[in-house]
């Protein structure tokens, strides 16, 4: 299995339902836009059967670390850094749901992530999980910052040791 760069083309998009119309629409809408523009890039597992069907998706980007709302210890080593890595939308369509996809998706996401923190270099990986979905990234690793239980990160040292 491997993911591929989402193909304005060559996926059907209107077909993908996660459950949630704002990662729906997402897909839909807005992925092919922000990835032209060189501001995200989504990455879609095919269906085997059929590879214009996306058995689930991944959008990757930067973003600014909130230096306050993580632990003592990391704002003290992390104190010179600005950018984390962001997973911004990971899901999965319905159908394909409670076989291990979800899982599958976040640790090419991972791999990918920490494979671009070697060349550019950045201390930490974000998500922005859907309200009910925090248990999925804490049972890989992540913490909810303090201030916003929404939001989870992982250390790039800790991705990289979990890979070894
Ligand atoms: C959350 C989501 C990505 C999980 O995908 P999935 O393919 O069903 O998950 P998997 O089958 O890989 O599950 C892996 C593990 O995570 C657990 N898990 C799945 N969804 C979970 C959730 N919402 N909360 C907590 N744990 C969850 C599973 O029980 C499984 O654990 P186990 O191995 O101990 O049984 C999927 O349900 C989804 O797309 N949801 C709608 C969109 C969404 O909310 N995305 C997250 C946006 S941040």
């Amino acid at each position: 299995m491997q993911t591929v760069l989402l193909s304005n083309t060559e996926h059907d998009r209107k077909r993908f339902d996660c459950g949630v119309d704002a990662l729906n629409n997402y897909l839909k809408v807005i992925a092919n836009q922000q990835s032209k523009r060189d501001n995200t890039r989504t990455f879609v597992l095919e269906c085997e059967a059929d590879h214009s069907q996306i058995v689930g998706f991944y959008t990757l980007t930067m973003a600014t670390i909130d230096l306050g709302a993580l632990p003592n210890k990391l704002q003290t080593k992390h104190r010179h850094s600005t950018s984390a890595g962001l997973i911004a939308r990971l899901a999965v369509d319905k159908h394909f749901k409670g076989q291990g996809v979800g899982e599958w998706l976040l640790v090419d996401a991972l791999k990918k992530l920490l494979s671009a923190s070697d060349t550019v270099g950045f201390p930490l990986v974000v998500v922005d999980a859907k309200a009910g979905v925090e248990a999925f990234y804490q049972k890989y690793g992540f913490t909810a910052f303090a201030d916003e239980p929404n939001k989870l990160f992982m250390t790039i040292a800790d991705i990289r040791e979990s890979f070894k």
